[in-house]
């Protein structure tokens, strides 16, 4: 069953060198339970994706298309019958984490009222003993030191990787439909990363979350989702099942990711990286966007960028399967 449909996506962005379009036709549909990755360089409008869905996207940005939630396109919704959306029904952990708390306001004190906020709207009634409790135990779950002293501290007086897991226990605590998780794990320690993405998978298989779980690591991805999303300069390069994607890659590009994991057992000693950079939106290259990195491209992709194509239960934007 679909939870969400992106239809023809489009978003620009307003500069004062001109008005580029970074999401290009986007589609994809998101099922109930299912996590999607979308991996994909710096640069690639992983953020962008995400912004657009919860419609939290910055000013100078316009976007086209259908981004239906449920059924509803919420691009027709207005800010105030967004906002019953946004929180408990689709939830954004952002990148820059710290940007969503409240400055002036005890961290465990933001976490209780959004707590009462989505009971209120459940309309159950539960007293401040068990909130309490309630937000202790997701912060036991998340390892964070010292429960019951996070609880009275202001945010500044945490450190980024503890601001991240305040932030994923909102997520945790309000159980949206969709979580848009971007980069959650970014400035938390490697040891804690994978507590942390077993409790992603826990609250999705528990509550049915879905989670569109935003990467730049393609390995993470692996780890964590049953669906690949490639993005590469705003477009879909390749989209389909983790499994299928990572054993067998289609597009170069993302064969290109796969080939820059760091392996534990280094046996040339040598780490593979795609040559070059990504392009700017400024000055996107003719024909295929990756074609001046692709060690397989054919006079074509210089000339015509190509359509995606589905082959074997796969979504892929490459000359070589046209
Ligand atoms: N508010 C903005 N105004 C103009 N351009 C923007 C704005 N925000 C992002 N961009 C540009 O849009 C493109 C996509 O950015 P986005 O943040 O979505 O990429 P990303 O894949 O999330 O990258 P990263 O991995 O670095 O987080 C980039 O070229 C970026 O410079
Ligand atoms: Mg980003």
């Amino acid at each position: 069953m679909v939870l969400l449909q992106i239809r023809n996506l489009n978003v620009y962005y307003n500069t004062l060198i001109g008005k580029v379009k970074i999401l290009n036709d986007l589609n994809l549909d998101v099922d109930y339970g299912d996590i999607v990755g979308v991996v994909g360089e710096s640069g690639s409008g992983k953020s962008t994706l995400g912004y657009a869905i919860a419609k939290i996207l910055p000013p100078n940005a316009s976007m086209t298309g259908e981004i239906l939630f449920e059924g509803v396109n919420l691009l027709n919704l207005d800010e105030k019958e967004m906002q019953k959306y946004r929180g408990t029904q689709i939830f954004m952990v952002f990148q820059n984490a710290l940007n969503s708390l409240n400055p002036v306001k005890k961290v465990g004190f933001q976490l209780e009222e959004a707590l009462k906020i989505k009971y209120q709207k459940m309309g159950k009634k539960v007293s401040e003993d068990e909130i309490y409790k309630e937000v202790i135990d997701v912060f036991k779950d998340l390892r964070l030191p010292d429960p019951e002293v996070i609880y009275e501290r202001y945010p500044h007086q945490l450190s980024g990787g503890q601001i991240q897991r305040v932030i994923i226990a909102m997520a945790l605590l309000l159980r949206p439909k969709l979580l848009i998780a971007d980069e959650p794990t970014s400035a938390i320690d490697v040891t804690l990363q994978a507590q942390v993405v077993n409790l992603f998978k826990q609250i999705n298989q528990e509550a049915k979350i879905s989670i569109i779980f935003i990467t730049h690591d393609i390995s993470l991805a692996y780890a964590m989702s049953n669906r690949i999303l490639v993005l590469y300069a705003g477009r879909i390069m390749e989209e389909g099942n983790t499994e299928e994607i990572i054993k067998d890659p289609m597009h170069p590009y993302t064969q290109g990711l796969i080939a820059s994991i760091p392996k534990v057992s280094k046996s040339s000693g040598k780490l593979y990286s795609i040559p070059g950079l990504p392009p700017s939106f400024y000055t996107l290259p003719a024909g295929c966007k990756f074609h001046p990195r692709c060690p397989k491209v054919m006079p074509i992709c210089k000339e015509k960028e190509p359509q995606e194509v589905h082959v074997n239960n796969r979504r892929v934007r490459c000359w070589l399967y046209e």
